[in-house]
């Protein structure tokens, strides 16, 4: 273990950061934006630059951080991803790269990532129904992106998370049909749980928690648990039998995550984030920007670690409310 290491109040190892680089996004799904508002971008000076952020990360690889997934907005959003992805992978220490993206660019930079040997894809899909998937998504895309999968697993990128967040009302008819494709497809489902984030959340009974999904989708056929492979898992896996991929629930409302949580957040603005459902947070942009060594920076790091509460504020009410937009903090 690292001199420096970033371990947080509760002897929680924090290994894995998740970078937001840019709150840009090219769908505008309900249960992300919520309804009825056009989104309000940071202004380009506001967010950090490719170097700024290489920068922290190779600051936190030298305290532990070993696994980094980039989010958004939409990551495939932001011009340069590729050239900036390459020198991320190098970084001495990261062994994990990975990727959340909404699929829809998706397949122009299937080859550049195999290429750097970023293999592990998570992909939103909240509906395997055209009208539906519009109707979450505000935009037609359903075919471009379900095409982009099946192309992603022809080209051997494995694991392939496909992230399913539950709308009663909107995609809940659809739980069956998701679960049925782990059977021939070696596809990672997982059924998400609905966090309203404000301010413009949708209806709160819009949201369906786990037990009722997993129920639902027991009465079919029994789901076989799978025990997790790291002990940070998010989800509770499952498989059918004879399944080539499996089935998970990621229940942040009825079965939160915190005791093994080991993640710290980058908001594209460079505001490092200990939890994704608290408010804290640590800018680092000012640092970077004010000409601070990496030893500074390597303190707003700890500060951020010190920061990470032992359970989010609302657990066990059922009233976890994300503070702010999802597509600023990259879910
Ligand atoms: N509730 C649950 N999951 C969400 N995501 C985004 N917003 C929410 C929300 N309000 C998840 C989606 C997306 C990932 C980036 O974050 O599953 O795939």
């Amino acid at each position: 273990m690292q001199k420096q290491a970033l371990v947080d109040h509760y002897g929680r190892s924090l290994s894995y950061l998740r970078i937001s680089v840019t709150d840009r996004c090219n769908l505008n799904c309900l249960y992300c934006k919520g309804q009825d508002i056009s989104p309000m971008n940071f202004h380009p000076a506001e967010i950090l630059s490719y170097e700024e952020i290489l920068r922290l990360v190779r600051i936190g690889a030298g305290m532990g951080i070993t696994k980094v997934r980039i989010t958004g907005g939409e990551p495939l959003m932001r011009k340069g991803l590729c050239p900036f992805l390459e020198k991320l992978v190098a970084i001495p220490g990261i062994l994990d790269v990975s990727i959340t993206t909404n699929g829809v660019k998706l397949s122009d930079y299937l080859k550049p990532l195999k290429d750097l040997g970023i293999k592990r894809l998570n992909i939103s899909l909240d509906s395997l129904n055209r009208e539906t998937f519009e109707q979450i998504a505000g935009l037609d895309r359903l075919h471009r992106v379900y095409d982009t999968i099946m192309t992603a697993l022809d080209m051997g990128f494995s694991p392939i998370k496909i992230n399913m967040v539950a709308l009663r009302g909107i995609n809940d008819h659809e739980f069956g049909d998701f679960a049925q494709l782990t059977m021939p497809l070696p596809l990672h489902i997982r059924f998400i749980e609905y966090m309203p984030s404000s301010p413009h959340m949708l209806d709160k009974k819009k949201q369906i928690l786990s037990p009722e999904i997993k129920q639902r989708l027991q009465r079919r056929e029994s789901l076989i648990p799978v025990l997790p492979t790291n002990k940070s898992a998010v989800s509770e896996t499952f498989r059918y039998k004879n399944a080539k991929g499996d089935i998970g629930f990621i229940s942040p409302v009825s079965k939160h995550f915190c005791k093994t949580c080991n993640r710290l957040r980058l908001t594209a603005d460079g505001k490092l984030r200990p939890c994704l459902l608290s408010d804290k947070f640590v800018d680092i942009k000012d640092a970077m920007r004010n000409g601070k060594d990496d030893s500074f920076i390597g303190e707003k790091l700890k500060q951020a670690a010190g920061l990470k509460p032992e359970y989010s504020l609302t657990v066990g009410n059922h009233n976890v409310m994300v503070p702010r937009l999802m597509s600023a903090i990259g879910g």
